[in-house]
């Protein structure tokens, strides 16, 4: 990498270089993606107009499949780092590009390797399952990666007997400790979108809505889970709400769901679950929202920021993403 664009990815994330005037963005990204065989993987939390964009659109599960099976020279992975560094680690050979180099997350930045390791080591005995939402190094240290899609059918792969770490989200955990009936030691790390909602504001507006359903993410905290009508992972909320005979919802998930639940349903009606902080946003990753399209468009055309990894990490993280695909088939 040129090291002046090496300085500026440092400083603000991307390569931040000057655009022609009116430039089409969407034409000059459909040519670049051509000229370049390149393939744009984007995650539901998107703004709608790079959704629009994506050709794949989908969860956490499904943009790792994807990642796995694409035939592109380029992925750019329009999401945030762990899900591009996951594209990374199944594809060590292709050219893995993010729009922002600062697009993180809370929850895998809620656990670094060495810190994770220390807490392995206190656990003797115990099979660690990790949530794809981990860092490489996380995941190089775990027995099997699970998304919220295949988490509960994993846990419930092993004997009820079999101590477990869950790592690193204690709200998914929790709630898969719920269902399963196990007992898993939790790593204490939440995402910030999910755990601001406030229960006192969700059943005011439940009131105001009697004829809506409550559906929420499991990342949720355990009080907004129970009053839920239906939990589920972001591409089986998005499938719920065309089965279900309600014609209203109060979405406790990231908005950008919103965008594909009014295209699948457009006669229904779609409120999304008020946070804590009425002013905050909360309801937006902010993390997912530095991507844009111009930087789409700057990391098609520079090549850059690329996500690059150590060899031996790359190696030891790819078996527990393995063993995922191949217990999600
Ligand atoms: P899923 O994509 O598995 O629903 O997870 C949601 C999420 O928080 C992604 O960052
Ligand atoms: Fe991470 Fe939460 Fe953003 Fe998902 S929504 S990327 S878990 S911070």
């Amino acid at each position: 990498m040129e090291s002046s664009y090496r300085q500026i990815i440092e400083k603000c994330g991307f390569v931040d270089q000057p655009v022609k005037a009116g430039i089409d963005y969407k034409t000059e990204i459909d040519r670049l993606k051509r000229q370049k065989n390149a393939v744009i993987l984007g995650h539901y939390y998107l703004s709608p107009e790079l959704q629009d964009l994506s050709d794949f659109l989908g969860d956490s599960l499904a943009l790792a499949q994807q990642a796995e099976a694409t035939t592109a020279d380029i992925i750019l992975f329009a999401g945030v780092h762990f899900m591009a560094e996951t594209a990374k680690i199944l594809n060590p050979a292709k050219k893995v590009l993010v729009p922002d180099m600062l697009a993180g997350c809370s929850l895998a930045d809620s656990a670094t390797g060495v810190e994770f390791e220390r807490f392995i080591h206190q656990h003797p005995g115990h099979v660690v399952i990790s949530y794809i939402n981990c860092s490489a190094e996380v995941k190089a240290l775990s027995d099997v990666i699970v998304t919220s899609s295949n988490a509960r059918r994993i846990v419930e792969s092993y004997p009820k007997e079999q101590k477990i770490i869950f790592a690193p989200d204690r709200n998914l955990g929790n709630y898969l400790n719920s269902v399963t009936g196990r007992k898993m030691v939790l790593w204490d790390g939440a995402c910030m979108v999910h755990e601001k909602y406030s229960l006192e504001k969700i059943l005011d507006l439940k009131q105001e809505h009697p004829d809506s359903e409550l559906i929420s993410h499991p990342e949720c905290e355990r009080p907004v889970l129970l009053v839920s009508d239906y939990i589920g992972s972001t591409t089986a909320l998005l499938n719920y709400v065309s089965i279900s005979n309600a014609g209203k919802f109060i979405v406790a998930t990231e908005s950008g769901i919103l965008h594909q639940m009014k295209g699948k349903c457009p006669d229904k009606i779609f409120l999304p679950a008020p946070s804590i902080d009425a002013t905050c946003g909360c309801n937006d990753c902010s993390f997912m929202k530095l991507n844009t399209m111009k930087k789409i468009y700057l990391a098609l055309l520079y090549e850059q920021p690329e996500i690059i990894m150590d060899e031996v990490l790359m190696i030891k993280a790819k078996k527990p993403i393995q063993r995922m695909l191949e217990l999600s088939k």
